[in-house]
């Protein structure tokens, strides 16, 4: 599995773009891609249709429950949430913030989420470095 995060401080720049037509190439190319919207204004989950708030990207923060959506042929989505960033607010109080992605990856590899089974985890943020970009 390869991880990939388009990340940049400044908004307008093409991540969101870039994210969503590298997730498109893989998937063409019989790879097995999970998105992860972690940008409040929830662009690509958009892109997806599917930016419904009910089980997102939140729970990898707060231990709520987190949805797998499939939203095209080899892409499923977690996604995002539009109020993530009251939620970063929160957990920068929280021990251990930085690592809650990677923790909940791992926690999540083999069980019910089989998060082992995409080939990438492609990753669109938010234009600054807060916790969930970090
Ligand atoms: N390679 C490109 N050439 C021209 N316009 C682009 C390109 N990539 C993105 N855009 C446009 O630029 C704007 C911002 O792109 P977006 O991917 O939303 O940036 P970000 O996610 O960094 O805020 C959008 O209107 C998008 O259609
Ligand atoms: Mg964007």
């Amino acid at each position: 599995m390869e991880i990939y995060s388009f990340v940049s401080t400044k908004g307008g720049v093409g991540k969101t773009s870039i994210a969503y037509n590298f997730a498109t190439y893989l998937s063409e190319r019989d790879n097995y891609v999970l998105v992860i919207d972690q940008d409040h204004q929830c662009s690509i989950s958009q892109l997806f249709d599917c930016d419904k708030q009910q089980h997102t990207v939140k729970g990898i923060y707060t231990g709520e429950k987190v949805g797998i959506k499939n939203v095209r042929k080899n892409i499923d989505l977690i996604t995002g949430d539009y109020y993530l960033d009251r939620t970063e607010d929160w957990v920068i109080s929280q021990p251990n913030t930085d690592t809650k992605l990677l923790t909940w990856v791992t926690m999540n590899l083999k069980d019910n989420l089989n998060i082992s089974q995409y080939d990438y985890i492609i990753i669109d943020t938010h234009p600054d470095f807060r916790t969930a970009t970090r």
